[in-house]
């Protein structure tokens, strides 16, 4: 199946910290404000960040809204579990008492999946309309590499282990949500280094193995501009620098498209600062690979 990513409701950006995941996130939401899709980021990351690329104030937990068709919120996974909790056992002094007790507590950080349940549940009652102003497409800033897997993975591992009741029920359904082709995208990001190219391999072979959904995009980020061919760097120039990274840039692409024949976007090392002149300068980069049909 495929259909392009601008269409989805749900886009999940992964890959390793520090590649520009954050970064791909906003530019991601801005891309689709300007083709007329209304756009929620949705950060989990307790270091909250994303509002000084959106250019909005901390989301603090809110709904804030991000300029035109943009919206930002950052999510508590934890207060997402508390209130799962609450909508399922109805009687509000019972369910908090349950929330406020050690031995949820213990549950909610070590039952595997269930923070992610809670993050990628949320995410669909905002494409829903339950939550928010009306959004078309949920843009996830997942956390790292490894978690994001296990976020995309957690639906089924729930459901598996629960089995039976509502919360399983709920499980499935986000499962199933997950594994639309034509609901929901999955974005890699990376860059063009030995490390982080390996790394997104072998994270496109696990998401296909785990969830049975490869990536439908592999970003990769902060590519050095071409080398002037024309100018030979001088000995101990220190443009030679700049020749020597693109020529890493340019052997890591081609070993990244040996091996994935899925879709890359390329986009520019930009200088500036994080904030949201270096996002309004990536959104032509990526725009294209929006409107491309998706490869899942
Ligand atoms: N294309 C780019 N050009 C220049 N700087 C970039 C680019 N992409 C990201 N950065 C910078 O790299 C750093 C890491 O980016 P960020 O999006 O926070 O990564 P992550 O969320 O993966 O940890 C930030 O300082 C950001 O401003
Ligand atoms: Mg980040």
């Amino acid at each position: 199946m495929t259909s392009p990513l601008a269409g989805r409701e749900l886009l999940v950006v992964t890959g390793k910290g520090g590649v520009g995941k954050s970064t791909l996130a906003a530019v991601l939401a801005r891309a689709l404000a300007a083709r007329g899709r209304r756009a929620l980021v949705l950060e989990v990351d307790p270091r909250e960040t994303q509002h000084v690329l959106l250019d909005t104030a901390p989301s603090d937990g809110e709904i804030l809204p991000a300029g035109d068709d943009v919206w930002l919120q950052n999510l508590r996974p934890r207060d997402e579990i508390e209130a799962l909790v609450r909508r399922r056992i109805p009687i509000a002094l019972v369910a908090r008492a349950v929330a406020a007790s050690p031995v949820f507590h213990h549950f909610v950080e070590s039952a595997p999946g269930l923070k992610e349940l809670a993050v990628l549940g949320h995410a669909l009652r905002v494409v829903r309309g339950e939550i928010g102003p009306g959004v078309d497409t949920v843009v996830l800033d997942a956390p790292a590499t490894g978690h994001g897997v296990s976020l995309l993975a957690a639906p089924l591992l729930v459901a598996e282990v629960l089995g039976n009741g509502p919360v399983a029920q709920l499980a499935r359904e986000i499962a199933a949500f997950v594994a639309a082709g034509d609901r929901c995208g999955v974005v890699v990001a990376t860059l063009a280094e030995e490390m982080p190219v390996q790394e997104t391999l072998e994270l496109a072979e696990m998401l296909a193995t785990r969830v049975g959904r490869p990536p439908d995009l592999v970003a990769v980020n902060a590519l050095y501009p071409e080398w002037p061919r024309r100018r030979p760097p001088g000995p101990g120039d220190a443009l030679d620098l700049w020749r020597q990274r693109r020529a890493v840039n340019d052997e890591e692409l081609t070993r990244l498209r040996r091996h994935w024949r899925g879709a890359v976007a390329e986009l520019p090392l930009i200088a500036a600062d994080a904030g949201p002149a270096l996002v309004e300068t990536l959104v032509a980069a990526l725009a294209p690979a929006l409107a491309a049909e998706g490869s899942a």
